[in-house]
């Protein structure tokens, strides 16, 4: 190579992690060629943790205005069941390992996918020199979960402005964009999130602002007056018990586990939130789709991810959703204009059992 040839660019990469070990297993073996046999569960999970991140598949996604960009997914290979705080320093060496992977393939921008925004807390400051720009792409997510309750209380004559919005992970960075969207535009304010003093201080900030507030750290407090719910936290230790009927939940957290905590869901119209889809199609190079993709219809995407593709489409190459607190209205509306712009529209409303009927 001369020297002034430089390396073309990636238009996006995707940094991302496999959500169970089932997903793991699928996804490996099918990577596998197949004279060299399937890995059991148990092989996967002895060796499945210490591969370095690498790039897996190239892909091209299309825009409504015709343009045609092109990406890679890497893979960070951080296991399922690591993602507590006593992996954090494994977690983030995988993650900046991920970053480098993605810088050395001269990628514009990076989408933090799932969970590896959560590792870095969004805090990409220490990236900013590089010409790799970086996204939590937390704002097309928080923009996809406010039209997606937009809708559902339109479908079920639901008027947000008479409404009890509970947020759970109230306190994160979607939590708190989304409550800041919606001030004003709804009746009053349910607040959740485990640290006491972080609840605290945001609620008093989102009630001195003329808001009407409850908070508690004791979601089954919150519950019984909820009308709507986002839950926008990692919900593990999350359960919905005694809630009131109908409620309209928006499940946008990861692990998707939410659905597993509800004992009885009569009464319950819930929804997978943050989620986008890609009208104009992608091609995945090589095609991996049929052993990891989940969803009940093609081109179905996460709003984090997406926000990088929109971005890249756009030709903005800026770390445009960064750190925590800081997505204002602005940013969401702009990037949901620029994701409508491509074609890129809020995914059907589904859930666990499939498409909403
Ligand atoms: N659909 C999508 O495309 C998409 C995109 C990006 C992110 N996500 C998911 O959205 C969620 C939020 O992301 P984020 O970046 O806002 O994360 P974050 O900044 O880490 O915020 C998480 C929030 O959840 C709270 N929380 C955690 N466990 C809780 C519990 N058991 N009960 C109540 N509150 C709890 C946290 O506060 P405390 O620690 O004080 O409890 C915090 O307020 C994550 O699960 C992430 O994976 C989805």
């Amino acid at each position: 190579m001369s020297a002034n040839h430089k390396l073309e660019q990636l238009d996006f990469a995707v940094i991302g992690h496999q959500e169970s070990w089932n997903d793991i297993k699928a996804f490996i073996n099918g990577m596998r060629s197949d004279d060299v046999g399937d890995l059991s569960l148990e092989q996967v999970k002895n060796t499945f943790g210490y591969i370095p991140p690498r790039s897996v598949f190239k892909m091209k996604v299309r825009s409504k205005t015709d343009a045609l960009i092109h990406g890679v997914y890497i893979e960070t290979f951080i296991e399922p069941d690591k993602l507590g705080m006593q992996h954090l320093r494994t977690n983030i060496t995988k993650v900046n390992e991920a970053i480098a992977v993605a810088q050395s393939l001269n990628a514009k921008i990076i989408a933090l996918g799932g969970f590896t925004s959560i590792v870095l807390e969004g805090n990409l400051s220490t990236f900013n020199t590089t010409e790799t720009k970086i996204t939590t792409g937390n704002s097309l997510t928080a923009a996809y979960i406010l039209k997606g309750i937009e809708k559902a209380s339109k479908k079920f004559n639901v008027d947000l402005k008479s409404s009890n919005v509970l947020i759970i992970g109230a306190t994160g960075d979607i939590g708190m964009a989304c409550t800041n969207y919606l001030k004003g535009s709804v009746k009053n304010f349910l607040l959740c999130a485990r640290n006491k003093r972080r609840l605290e201080k945001f609620s008093n900030e989102i009630s001195e602002g003329g808001c009407s507030v409850s908070y508690d750290t004791d979601l089954s407090r919150l519950l019984p007056q909820a009308d709507i719910i986002i839950s926008a936290a990692s919900s593990n230790d999350i359960a919905i018990e005694h809630y009131k009927k109908p409620v309209i939940i928006c499940d946008a957290g990861y692990p998707k586990n939410l659905e597993l905590k509800i004992a009885k869901t009569e009464g319950i119209s819930l929804f997978h939130g943050g989620m986008g889809h890609i009208g104009y199609g992608y091609d995945f190079n090589p095609d991996y789709t049929k052993h990891f993709y989940r969803y009940p219809l093609p081109h179905i995407g996460h709003g984090c991810v997406l926000e990088a593709v929109v971005l890249a489409f756009e030709n903005k190459f800026e770390n445009y959703s960064n750190g925590k607190g800081n997505i204002s209205n602005l940013k969401i509306d702009d990037i949901y204009a620029m994701s409508i712009k491509h074609g890129l529209e809020l995914a059907p409303f589904y859930n666990s059992k499939g498409l909403w009927t």
